[in-house]
């Protein structure tokens, strides 16, 4: 497993098996060059940008982002980085987000399509919010949540929205009173979403009746009942819950509201038709969302994101890494549940001016030729998605973009490694040949992308993402701190060694956890105030080669990395010992070809179950579907009769993902159970057939 790269995890002895070990080590790939055309017309053409974004540069060079931002009083200062790792940015300035992404396009775009919904049933026309309109439908919701709800700046909303208009409009509506929103992804369960609006104890809860998934209806307002059992059981019951409607003249549930706590939207919007709110300016580091992730504890964690540094960074990466110009049609396939989807299917577009397109489904529905009928139709000139989605549309489609119209300029990638082969289908096929793939590295935590080629100055090189972003200084560090140098071929943690303007600010209601998590690990001295002794410990493995480029080899930690979507193996297993016959539970990852990777679950029994394995079996999806929702659905359940474990009796999941991988589990000769290890590899090989 070690072979010729270090182990990155540091767990040995821990007993656990890191996604980057199982990674593929791809070889070193051949340069492409850019694209000519970008070099005429992209942002950012000018090498010269380099030098203005050097380390001697830090922090000032930020100020080319703020300065794409309107603000309603300049700040004072660039970067407050008295009390690392807890860093302000601009500094006593104040602007507020909606005016950002809406009102100052309005006197010359306001004709302009700011959102394009597209519907998942095909026959259903689009539904375009020009500028103007979107500014119409954000102040009238804004108007409902401060008049009807009395929802002051600082307020905490729980949105538990899928890929419908009301989304942005609801997350803008918010920012423009200086309310901070916690999106939950509409794919998690009723009681993960109750679970997250209590913890930041959100007054208000805003959901829908249901919407379109692969074909089918589905009733996302059935969710309800249990996300307000779950916050009630954590103590923090929102007050209201406004519910809005996927028709405006049927139901898509049969779910019956409570006078008393929910509110028909269609009803309160129509009360406030044609109002006006003013922007409230925000000061520069007012919280303007949170967004829950998955770490190595059990619980999610809320990222709380600032107002002027994260718009600021999205908005300049969006520029310089995206080329995002007002002219452009940019379609980003990922869910606005997602960081992708803050930062780059709202924030960052709208701020820019452009149009966004927000569609409602899965991409292969119903054909794998509908991403690109959809891209041609609109004359999308951007566009971005994930690698599980690009091998799909590939596996399912290989011959399909080809037979369209496609003007693609830049094509991004973002969530997980993508692999050389699905890099060049996407370039070739989707491109053409002709677009810049920029393979973008960034997590929840970051804001923005922090690694990627910029498209009209770099080489491209598939299965790396490409140098630091600009201003950006990924390195990789070994166990004890020193550095791996660029080009020795091996591998280490990746970390940030300065801070940038769209790290998140802490974690809501832990800001020690913001220390431990992300900087203890390299930090030697915790009352120092000086930024250089903080790195940031990103929770990767990776290689820097000579080039300087970044190959992400996956996650160290117990985080798993589900077609880019981040699931924690400790919350996976906390649902399973909810099953009263689950007496012990083990996730690990497992490599798949499409999504990357999936969860794995073992799980040993209580003495004295009677009954069959397959009964456990169901009884453990369902109960990972409820406490965290389908998309953690593991690969396989396997009910072994014990778990590999260490004389001192912890459970050795580095084993059992070497069974999963069918690999080798290393030396377990020192467990206290050895004989399990070869029990648990029959039963799984057996299954796996020969
Ligand atoms: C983790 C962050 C970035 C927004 C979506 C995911 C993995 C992300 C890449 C990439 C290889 C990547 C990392 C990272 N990841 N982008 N281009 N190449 N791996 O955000 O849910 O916070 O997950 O996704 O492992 O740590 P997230």
């Amino acid at each position: 497993m070690a072979g010729r790269y270090a182990s990155p995890g540091g767990r040995e002895g821990s007993g656990d098996l890191s996604e980057s070990e199982i990674a593929v080590h791809w070889a070193e790939e051949e340069y492409l060059a850019p694209p000519a055309e970008l070099a005429r017309t992209a942002n950012l053409r000018d090498p010269g940008l380099l030098e203005r974004f050097a380390p001697s540069a830090f922090p000032g060079c930020f100020e080319e982002y703020a300065a794409l931002l309107t603000w309603r009083r300049r700040w004072d200062q660039v970067l407050d980085a008295q009390r690392p790792p807890f860093y302000r940015w601009f500094v006593g300035g104040s602007l507020n987000v909606a005016e950002n992404c809406v009102d100052r396009h309005l006197a010359t775009a306001a004709e302009r399509p700011a959102i394009v919904f597209v519907p998942e049933p095909e026959g259903e026309p689009d539904v375009v919010l020009t500028y103007g309109e979107l500014h119409r439908r954000v102040q009238e919701l804004a108007a409902v949540l401060r008049d009807d709800f009395g929802l002051v700046a600082g307020d905490r909303v729980t949105i538990h929205l899928p890929m419908v208009p009301e989304l942005p409009v609801t997350m803008l509506a918010c920012a423009r009173l200086g309310l901070v929103h916690s999106v939950v992804f509409g794919g998690f369960s009723g009681e993960a979403a109750g679970h997250r609006s209590a913890d930041c104890a959100s007054r208000l809860f805003v959901t829908t009746d249901g919407y379109w998934r692969g074909g089918r209806v589905v009733d996302h307002l059935a969710n309800l009942p249990s996300s307000m059992e779950a916050a009630r059981a954590d103590g923090h019951p929102p007050e209201r819950v406004l519910v809005f409607r996927r028709y405006p003249d049927r139901s898509l549930s049969a779910e019956r509201l409570d006078p008393s706590r929910d509110v028909e939207a269609s009803v309160a919007l129509a009360r406030h038709a044609g109002a006006r709110v003013e922007p409230r300016a925000q000061p520069s580091d007012a919280p303007l969302f949170l967004m829950y992730t998955s770490g190595t504890t059990g619980r999610p964690k809320g990222c709380q994101h600032a107002t002027g540094g994260y718009l600021a960074y999205v908005t300049g990466t969006a520029r310089s890494i995206l080329d995002l110009h007002p002219e452009d049609v940019y379609w980003c396939l990922a869910d606005i549940g997602w960081i992708t989807g803050h930062s780059y299917i709202v924030y960052a577009p709208l701020a820019l001016g452009a149009t966004t397109v927000v569609y409602e489904g899965v991409p292969a529905q119903p054909d794998p030729g509908r991403p690109w009928r959809v891209a041609e139709r609109l004359g999308v000139t951007v566009f971005q998605t994930s690698p599980t989605a690009i091998r799909l549309l590939r596996r399912l489609g290989p011959e399909r973009p080809r037979e369209h119209r496609l003007r693609f300029r830049v094509l991004a990638t973002v969530g997980e490694p993508i692999e050389p082969e699905a890099w060049r289908w996407y370039y070739r096929e989707v491109g053409r040949g002709r677009a810049a793939v920029v393979d973008t590295w960034w997590q929840t935590e970051t804001g923005g992308i922090l690694c990627s080629t910029k498209p009209a100055l770099d080489r491209m090189k598939p299965g790396s993402c490409g140098p630091g972003a600009p201003g950006i200084r990924p390195a990789i560090l070994d166990e004890d701190g020193q550095e791996v140098p660029h080009g020795s071929g091996r591998a280490g943690n990746l970390v940030l060694l300065a801070p940038w303007p769209g790290l998140m600010q802490t974690i809501w209601g832990d800001p020690d956890r913001l220390v431990r998590q992300y900087f203890a690990k390299y930090n030697r001295d915790r009352s120092s105030t000086d930024w250089r002794d903080w790195p940031y410990f990103a929770g990767d493995a990776a290689l820097i080669a000579a080039d300087g480029y970044v190959r992400i080899l996956g996650r160290v930690d117990d985080v798993i990395n589900v077609a880019g979507h981040r699931l924690g193996t400790k919350e996976i297993e906390s649902a399973c010992l909810t099953v009263p016959e689950v007496a012990e539970a083990a996730a690990v990852p497992v490599a798949d070809e499409l999504k990357g990777r999936l969860p794995d679950v073992y799980v040993a029994l209580r003495p004295g179950w009677a009954g069959s394995p397959q009964e456990v079996e169901a009884r453990v999806v369902r109960a990972i579907e409820t406490s965290i929702g389908k998309i953690a659905r593991p690969h396989r359940v396997w009910v072994v009769p014990d778990m590999p474990k260490t004389r001192s009796g912890k459970i050795l999941r580095r084993v059992l993902a070497g069974i999963s991988n069918h690999r080798d589990t290393g030396d377990v000769t020192t467990l206290a159970n050895p004989e399990v290890v070869a029990q648990i590899r029959e039963q799984v090989d057996r299954d796996r057939g020969p």
